[in-house]
């Protein structure tokens, strides 16, 4: 069995949105592994988004217990949060969220440059991750110049480039072609393997279901199955 690295329970969220009052997460459990890929489906509205936003530290929640790597994140200032995101988790989008005017090196090696690491070890990873998704060639590119395939490409190199344990990916095929839809998703499921990571992959996208080691079936804030192919 691979090692845990994630444990939640009864996890509640309230958004208090004016007057109205919304339950999005009714008491949510998971366990993740490493080495997985979890895929998280269900309808719109259902708390898919939530639920990553609270498990990765950016929302906070009302109740439950949630622990990463053996850390409890309820107890952890907003500070310890970011400098914890910094270190151990990695977001991949919809929207590739690139910056415009640099290139891919450098929108790669972005959160190494952040962390304080020097340019040239920053560039010297970056371009490792950019092999990695065979996108050396496109270094000095500009995100503008590149295919949304290409695009989101860039953007899992720059959420791996500091080696993460937990990488989170919401909707990451979804505006993407079919072709390009699979080419991502083969990329991600082969460093879930190689790079011994754990995987969220949240999806309404049934086109790339296949790749899901595990599929949690979400509806209306709470988790209601779990199906594991492995
Ligand atoms: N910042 C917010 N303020 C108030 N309500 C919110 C906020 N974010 C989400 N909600 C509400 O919480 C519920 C869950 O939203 P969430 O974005 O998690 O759904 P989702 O499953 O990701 O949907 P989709 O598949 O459309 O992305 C919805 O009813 C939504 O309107
Ligand atoms: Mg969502």
């Amino acid at each position: 069995m691979s090692k845990k690295i994630l444990h939640c329970e009864n996890i509640s969220k309230i958004f208090n949105a004016g007057e109205a009052e919304v339950k999005a997460l009714q008491g949510v459990t998971l366990d993740m592994y490493a080495n997985e890929l979890l895929m998280l489906v269900g309808p719109s509205g259902c708390g898919k988004t939530t639920f990553v936003s609270v498990l990765s530290t950016l929302l906070s929640f009302e109740e439950g217990y949630c622990e990463i790597l053996g850390n409890d994140t309820s107890k952890m200032s907003d500070e310890d949060k970011t400098a914890f995101r910094g270190e151990n988790i990695g977001f991949v989008f919809q929207s590739f969220n690139l910056l415009p005017s640099l290139s891919s090196i450098d929108n790669v090696a972005l959160p190494l440059t952040i962390a304080g690491v020097s340019r040239e070890e920053a560039h010297k990873q970056a371009k490792e991750m950019l092999n990695a998704v065979e996108l050396a060639d496109k270094a000095d590119s500009k995100p503008n110049s590149l295919s949304g395939g290409q695009q989101q490409r860039i953007a899992i190199a720059r959420a791996l480039v500091h080696q993460p344990k937990l990488i989170i990916c919401d909707e990451p095929t979804s505006s993407l072609d079919q072709q390009s839809g699979q080419v991502v998703m083969q990329l991600l499921k082969k460093i879930t393997k190689e790079k011994g990571v754990s995987m969220i992959v949240v999806t309404h996208d049934n086109r790339i279901y296949k790749y899901a080691d595990r599929t949690a079936y979400m509806e209306d804030g709470r988790i209601l199955k779990v199906d594991s192919y492995l």
